[in-house]
């Protein structure tokens, strides 16, 4: 059944289009190139152009195999792109005109917002040309990202564009648990998360000259932390005090002053110039080929069913092309995945093969390869990606987008009682991130874009997400800004959040003793600081070493801090990989079971079974092996840690079990529930009635206590991750007991 489109031309696009060169724009006005929503004037006039045009779009499709090959390559090396096609592709870019524009600006304002489209070269150019203009001295460039993906991924073009043998010496990363700089690094990418937490030991950041705030309109978390604490460094570090020191000499003779770029993708640019002191907006216009949208007719009840047959349609209806599909998250793009792959196959031999790349987050480095290789000719990629391909990632060759509509958003909703929850759920997206994804089909000609909903679910969009801070857990922040003698509730953020999510996270740290009644740092919380874990990971580390049992904590715990589960659950096979997994089946604790895995495979791998055995292995018992190869690299990092905290990670409890649940006791101490009379689990921090999933080796079973890693809200409240705790363990945790008595 063919999915009923409405035609409509694009309404966003077109502006975008206008000529804008790179210049400055007064503060207050809008930069030109403003995507004016509904611009019915403009729809008309780039429906008779699209008409026009469409007949030497079809011939022009060219995929432009070296700069395809290029995205694949993780290094310089290993790739047709010689470094001269590098530079040519370098120059070609819509920012490389307003390269000198753009750094007299930088040059002369301690602040500027840059705002420009995505794949104009903002990320990859900006840094460069500061470095090459001598702007950062001799300091180093930061350069911000939301996501690690993108920090590693863009450390390793920039240093194949500086034509450097290897990434970690002038172009270098930094993200949790992976760090690629040295003495030699002068641009460094790296994740929100990882600058933030660097103010522990540099509160100046005085080994940046320029800070580059990347993607900064998604908001996170910590990009608004770090905007606040920039703020602050650049009064101190820029020398507004001098004056007042009465030195006479004036602004401008700092001996360390620092530039902060901010570089975002849409268009709230006066917010951020607002929020510092009106700095000034630069535009670099893209170069964006029309895009014409198609709205579903009716609201789609089933969007990956709808997916499937819209991408049929234009398989079988438009000309070469390769489709990017949105999807909210991995478990649509697997199944989306299963059912084109069914029926691509049943398609008559005449016609293109059907190429699946799957594109998210948690994906292994190289495992989404495919995506920016060349496609094969007499065949069309179908690209199924979560909104990572938003802004963050170009893919080339695009003409096809099928947007669901549907994006993850997370959510933590706070218990005034502590120990709230995250959410994970499937919700509408926002305009701005249906005009991105939009935008994603006209990056090398013209395109088509399918909403699977209707003209009016448009409209009635918000029009951008709303800011990380306002929906998450601010545990880990809050005792972060502790440890900088910050309190969140006083400073200068863009965004303030709620009251209420402020004091759980407070209650929180309390219960871990992290803080003391009076909210004050204590030696315990600044220790769990220093691990680069959620606080309750940190704190369960912490009571292994009185527990006697670090070796044994930090195996779970790394796996738990890995990107993605350990132990694969697909609903249907659920009994057929509980058999397999028979051999270290835990009978009371997932957490146990995690352990006898870890150990498990470390027997695999210490055997010398080669990769190929290994990876078999891991299949057969349905676990992960990335995520064990993750948590490996993990573990490394945290025995790291340890030493530097006079932690011996090698103390082992041998075969005793109670001091490791007992230590993950202290830092799951509020994911807590006891059985009730009815057979129920009541949580001991709040009045919900929790459920154990059933992937769960204690699903169905009853003992007295729980602990667990996370709740999930589906139809009901499901405790993941659970171990059964003797009631005594819980006598000798401080917090629970201060809360039970
Ligand atoms: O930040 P912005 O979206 O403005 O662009 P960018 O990330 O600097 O990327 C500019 C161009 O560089 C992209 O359009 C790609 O053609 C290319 N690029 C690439 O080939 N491989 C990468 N890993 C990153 C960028
Ligand atoms: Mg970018």
């Amino acid at each position: 059944k063919k999915v009923p489109w409405v035609d409509v031309s694009d309404d966003e696009r077109d502006d975008r289009r206008r000529k804008t060169p790179l210049g400055v724009k007064a503060n207050g006005h809008q930069p030109n190139g403003h995507p004016h929503p509904h611009s019915h004037h403009h729809q008309r006039e780039q429906e008779g152009r699209n008409h026009k045009r469409h007949k030497k779009a079809r011939h022009s499709m060219g995929t432009g195999a070296g700069l395809v090959e290029e995205w694949s390559t993780a290094g310089p090396s290993g790739s047709n792109g010689t470094a001269a096609a590098l530079q040519e592709q370098r120059r070609n870019l819509p920012i490389a005109k307003g390269r000198e524009a753009l750094i007299q600006e930088i040059r002369n304002n301690d602040v500027t917002v840059l705002l420009g489209e995505t794949g104009s070269g903002k990320t990859t150019q900006v840094p460069q040309y500061i470095l090459e203009s001598g702007l950062a001295r001799t300091g180093m460039i930061a350069v911000t990202q939301p996501r690690r993906v993108a920090a590693t991924s863009l450390a390793a073009r920039v240093a194949a564009e500086k034509n450097e043998p290897s990434v970690g010496r002038l172009v270098g990363y930094a993200v949790r648990f992976d760090e690629r700089a040295g003495a030699q690094t002068r641009i460094k990418y790296m994740t929100d998360g990882m600058i933030v937490r660097e103010l522990l030991s540099d509160p100046l950041l005085s080994r940046y000259s320029v800070v580059v705030v990347d993607e900064a309109h998604e908001r996170t978390l910590r990009t608004d932390l770090l905007l606040t604490n920039l703020k602050t460094i650049q009064r101190t570090r820029n020398g507004a005090g001098k004056d007042e020191a009465g030195t006479g000499k004036g602004k401008g003779k700092a001996e360390n002053p620092l530039k902060i770029v901010i570089m975002s993708a849409t268009l709230d640019a006066e917010k951020f110039s607002k929020f510092f002191n009106n700095a000034k907006i630069l535009y670099v216009k893209g170069r964006q080929h029309p895009v014409k949208i198609y709205y579903s007719s009716e609201g789609q009840t089933d969007y990956v069913d709808s997916a499937m047959r819209t991408f049929f349609q234009v398989h079988t209806d438009q000309p070469p092309g390769d489709v990017l599909i949105f999807l909210p998250g991995q478990e649509d793009i697997e199944s989306l995945e299963k059912s084109i792959k069914l029926f691509a196959n049943q398609l008559p031999k005449d016609e293109m093969e059907v190429l699946i790349c799957p594109m998210y987050a948690a994906q292994a480095p190289g495992q989404n390869a495919k995506v920016f290789a060349p496609t094969p000719s007499n065949s069309r990629k179908c690209i199924l990606s979560t909104n990572i391909a938003e802004t963050s990632i170009t893919i080339p060759g695009v003409k096809y987008v099928i947007d669901t509509g549907m994006c993850k958003e997370k959510r933590y909703l706070a218990r005034d009682t502590g120990g709230g929850f995250d959410t994970l759920l499937t919700k509408a997206i926002t305009k701005s991130s249906a005009m991105q994804r939009a935008g994603r089909a006209g990056r090398e000609g013209m395109g088509a874009c399918f909403r699977l909903y209707t003209e009016d679910a448009f409209n009635n969009m918000a029009l951008a997400p709303e800011p990380e801070i306002m929906r998450c857990s601010l545990t880990s922040s809050i005792l972060q800004l502790k440890c900088l003698n910050q309190n969140l509730e006083e400073l200068d953020l863009m965004d303030m959040p709620d009251v209420d999510s402020i004091s759980s996270a407070l209650k929180t740290l309390w219960l871990l003793d992290a803080i003391n009644p009076n909210r004050e740092l204590t030696p315990l919380g600044l220790q769990m600081a220093l691990f680069p874990l959620e606080p309750i990971h940190a704190r369960a580390v912490l009571a292994s070493r009185e527990n006697g049992c670090t070796l044994e904590v930090l195996d779970i715990i790394s796996v738990l801090s890995a990107s993605s589960k350990l132990f694969v659950d697909i609903t249907e096979q659920r009994e057929t990989a509980a058999e397999a997994r028979r051999m270290f089946t835990h009978p009371s604790s997932d957490h146990l079971t995690i352990l006898n895995a870890v150990r498990a495979y470390g027997e695999i791998v210490a055997g010398s079974a080669g990769k190929a055995a290994r990876k078999d292995w891991c299949r057969k018992h349905f676990l992960n092996e990335r995520t064990l190869l993750e948590a490996s690299e993990i573990r490394v990092q945290l025995r790291q840690t340890c030493g530097r905290m006079g932690i011996d990670w090698k103390i082992s409890c041998g075969d005793k079990e109670e001091p490791v649940v007992k230590s993950l006791a202290y830092g799951l101490a509020q994911n807590s529930a006891f059985l009730q009379p009815d057979g129920s689990y009541k949580q001991t921090m709040g009045q919900s009635v929790v459920k154990i999933h059933p992937s769960s080796v204690l699903c169905e079973k009853k003992v007295p206590a729980i602990v667990y890693d996370e709740l999930i809200f589906t139809n009901q409240i499901y405790a993941r991750g659970v171990s059964s705790v003797p009631k005594t363990v819980f006598a000798g945790i401080g917090a629970l007991n201060r809360r039970i008595a």
